[in-house]
């Protein structure tokens, strides 16, 4: 699946981001700041459910910060999350503006997912969820 235009989602109006400067309180497209924001879930819990720490998602989470780092992927963010409330699917990720949701398994899907979608713009629809 191609990722669907930029534009259209500035149209729809779903990727600003609020920003808080000099006292102002003002609306930024997002891809001003970022082409893409991924976030994975890093949450741990000792509870005995479900959770995505317990599939090693820091050290996913820090690869792909290397990753994109050694690539030098410009305006590309790797955040740490919290819960994202879809524990049982996990480990997750979510890649923003476009809100695509991704279970990761290892090293080579998340290379996947950095090729295919940060690079070249398409989904890795066997990843998605
Ligand atoms: S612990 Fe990762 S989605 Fe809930």
């Amino acid at each position: 699946m191609k990722l669907p235009l930029i534009a259209s989602q500035i149209e729809a109006g779903v990727d600003r981001a609020l920003c808080f400067s000099h006292g102002q309180l003002s609306f930024t497209p997002m891809t001003q700041i970022y082409n893409y924001h991924l976030f994975f879930c890093t949450h741990s819990r000792d509870d005995g459910t479900a959770h995505c720490e317990q599939h090693g998602a820091q050290s996913m989470r820090d690869y792909a910060k290397q990753r994109v780092k050694d690539l030098k992927l410009k305006k590309v963010r790797v955040n740490n999350a919290g819960c994202l409330n879809r524990c049982n699917l996990g480990p997750m990720l979510v890649i923003y503006p476009e809100g695509i949701w991704y279970r990761y398994e290892s090293t080579q899907d998340i290379d996947e997912i950095i090729e295919s979608h940060l690079i070249q713009g398409k989904v890795v629809e066997r990843l998605q969820r």
